[in-house]
C-alpha cells in the first residue's frame, strides 16, 4: 500500500530505543521501498549535535543493529539524507522555533511525533507542540510504554496529551502487539473453527504465559530501578498477550471493536488482594550467577542501582479472569531478567480425556497442549498422543504437530516496530492501546504493587541463569501443575 508523505519526529532521537529499534525499523521500510521520497526523519534530543554528527551516529547504529550485510549502499545514502537533527529542550523554549521552521518546509506532510523519552515529559512535550503550533489536521503522537508509573500518573498523561490531541491521533504503543506471532493469535483463534469450541473452561485446564530474558538491566539501571518487572513487562506486554488469548471474538477487526473486547477482559481480572499476594504472586531479584556459562553479577551490583534496592527483576502471578468463558481457569504469568533463555511463549493446557482406556505410562496424565511460541524460533505446536509404530504392545507417545514459521514462510519476519511505525502514518490504531485499556491495566497492576509495598517484604533472590525463585515453582506446584520450559 502507498504511504503518504510524512515527517517522523523522534524525541529521544539519540536514545537506546531509537538506535536499536526505531531507526532500524524505518530503514527496513525504506529498503522495501515503502518510504515516500520526500519523507524526513527528524531526531531531537537535549544535547547539541550537528546534522552530520546525527547521521554518523545513526549510520553506526544501523551497522550494529541492522548488520553491515543487510545494509544496501544506495538505500543507506537515501536514508541518511532523510535525517535531520534539532536540539530541543522538552521543558523549555529552546529549539522549538527551529523545529517549527523545519517542519513548515513540508506543511502538508503527515506529522508523527514519537515520544521515546521518559513518560514524565509526555505532557510537557504535548503542551509545547500545541504552543508552537506544530499540529496540522494530520498530526499524530506516539507514546512509548510505560505510560506513567501508576494509575494517577497515567491519567495525568492521558489528560494532558488528550487536551492537545484527539484520541484517534494518540497511539499508545506496546510493541508486543506488532509481533507477527501475536497478531497471529486472532487469526489462530478466529479463522480456524477447530479451537473455538474448546477454548473455554470446558476444554482448557489452564494457560501459561512466559516472557523470559537472559539479559540483565544492562545500561538501563536508572530507568529500571524505579520500574521493575511488573511495570516494565507485566502491566503491558503480558497483559496484552493475556487479553488476546482470552477475548471474545470481535465483530470486525475495526480498532474500536477489538479494543472494546480487550477492555472487557481487563475489567474481568480478579483483583489480587493483600492477603493473597503470598499465594498468587512471587517477586524476585537476581543474585550473581551464570548465563550461557559466563558469570554475571547480581542486580544489586549493576550500574545505577540504589543500594538495598527492592526492585523486582522477576514476577510470577496466578491470574483469574472472572467471566463465563474462563471461570476456574488460571492464567499463570511470569517474566524476568537473567533467566536461562530468551523466550516468549503461551501454553494452552487442555483438559484430559474423561476416561483413559490405554495402558498407563509414566506421563499418560499429560493431556493435549498447544504451545504458541511468540519468539524466537516462532512456531505453533500441538502436542498429541499417537501410537508408537511397532508390532509389540500398544505404546503411546506424546508427539507434536509443528507449524514452524521459518519453514512454512521463508524470509525474514519483520520487526514489530516496522509494522507499528507505518500503522501510525496510516492512522490505523487497531494494534495500539486505548486510554481506558492502559488505565484498566494500571488499576489492576497497582493493587499488587501496593500490596507488595505494604507487605514490607523484599523480593526473593534467585540465582542468575535459573527460572526465578523457588517460590514461583511452588506457586504452580501447589495447584498440581508445572511450568513448561520447552526448548
Ligand atoms: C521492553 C522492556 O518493553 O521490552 C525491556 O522495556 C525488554 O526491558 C523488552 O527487554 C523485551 O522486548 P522483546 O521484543 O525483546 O521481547
Amino acid at each position: 500500500p502507498i504511504i503518504e508523505p510524512f515527517d517522523y519526529i523522534v524525541f529521544g532521537g539519540t536514545g537506546d530505543l531509537a538506535k536499536r529499534k526505531l531507526l532500524p525499523a524505518l530503514y527496513h521500510r525504506d529498503l522495501d521501498g515503502q518510504l515516500p521520497e520526500t519523507s524526513r526523519i527528524i531526531g531531537s534530543a537535549r544535547a547539541e549535535m550537528t546534522r552530520k554528527a546525527f547521521q554518523t551516529l545513526v549510520q553506526k547504529s544501523l551497522e550494529e543493529f541492522v548488520g553491515p550485510d543487510a545494509l544496501d549502499k544506495t538505500v543507506l545514502k537515501r536514508f541518511l539524507d532523510r535525517l535531520y537533527f534539532i536540539s530541543c529542550d522538552a521543558t523549555a523554549a529552546r529549539g522549538w522555533p527551529d523545529l517549527a521552521k523545519l517542519l513548515n518546509h513540508e506543511p502538508r506532510a503527515i506529522r508523527v511525533f514519537y515520544l521515546a523519552t521518559s513518560p514524565e515529559l509526555y505532557g510537557t512535550i504535548a503542551d509545547n507542540i500545541h504552543a508552537h503550533k506544530l499540529q496540522t489536521p494530520e498530526t499524530r503522537i506516539v507514546l512509548e510504554k510505560p505510560i506513567g508509573h501508576d494509575l494517577a500518573s497515567a491519567r495525568e498523561i492521558n489528560d494532558r496529551v488528550g487536551a492537545v490531541f484527539e484520541e484517534r491521533n494518540i497511539f499508545r504503543i506496546d510493541h508486543y502487539l506488532g509481533k507477527e506471532t501475536v497478531q497471529n493469535l486472532l487469526v489462530l483463534r478466529f479463522a480456524n473453527s477447530l479451537f473455538e469450541p474448546v477454548w473455554n473452561h470446558n476444554g482448557i485446564d489452564h494457560v501459561q504465559i512466559t516472557v523470559s530474558e537472559t539479559v540483565g538491566v544492562e545500561e538501563r539501571g536508572g530507568y529500571y530501578d524505579h520500574t521493575g518487572a511488573m511495570r516494565d513487562m507485566i502491566q503491558n506486554h503480558l497483559m496484552q498477550l493475556l487479553c488476546l488469548v482470552a477475548i471474545e471474538p470481535p465483530s470486525t477487526l475495526d480498532r474500536e471493536a477489538v479494543r472494546d473486547e480487550k477492555i472487557k477482559v481487563l475489567k474481568s481480572l480478579a483483583p489480587i488482594t493483600q492477603n493473597e499476594i503470598s499465594t498468587k504472586t512471587v517477586r524476585g531479584q537476581y543474585r550473581a550467577g551464570a548465563i550461557n556459562g559466563g558469570p554475571v553479577k547480581a542486580y544489586a551490583d549493576e550500574k545505577d542501582i540504589v543500594p538495598g534496592s527492592t526492585t523486582e527483576t522477576f514476577a510470577a502471578l496466578k491470574v483469574e479472569v472472572k467471566n463465563w468463558r474462563w471461570a476456574g481457569v488460571p492464567f499463570y504469568l511470569r517474566s524476568g531478567k537473567r533467566l536461562p533463555e530468551k523466550v516468549s511463549e503461551i501454553v494452552i493446557q487442555f483438559k484430559p480425556v474423561p476416561y483413559w482406556i490405554f495402558p498407563t505410562g509414566s506421563d499418560h496424565a499429560q493431556p493435549n497442549r498447544l504451545v504458541i511460541r511468540v519468539q524466537p524460533n516462532e512456531h505453533i505446536r500441538l502436542h498429541l498422543w499417537t501410537k508408537e509404530p511397532g508390532p509389540g504392545g500398544l505404546r503411546l507417545r506424546n508427539a507434536p504437530l509443528n507449524l514452524s514459521f521459518a519453514e512454512t514462510f521463508k524470509g525474514h519476519l519483520p520487526d514489530a516496530y516496522e509494522r507499528l511505525l507505518m500503522d501510525v502514518v496510516r492512522g490505523n490504531a487497531t494494534l495500539f492501546m486505548r486510554r481506558d485499556e492502559v488505565e484498566a491495566a494500571w488499576e489492576w497492576t497497582e493493587s499488587i504493587l501496593d500490596a507488595w509495598k505494604n507487605s514490607g517484604e523484599r523480593p526473593k533472590l534467585y540465582t542468575a541463569g535459573t527460572w526465578g525463585p523457588s517460590e514461583a515453582i511452588a506457586m504452580i506446584v501447589r495447584d498440581n501443575r508445572t511450568w513448561f520450559d520447552e526448548q
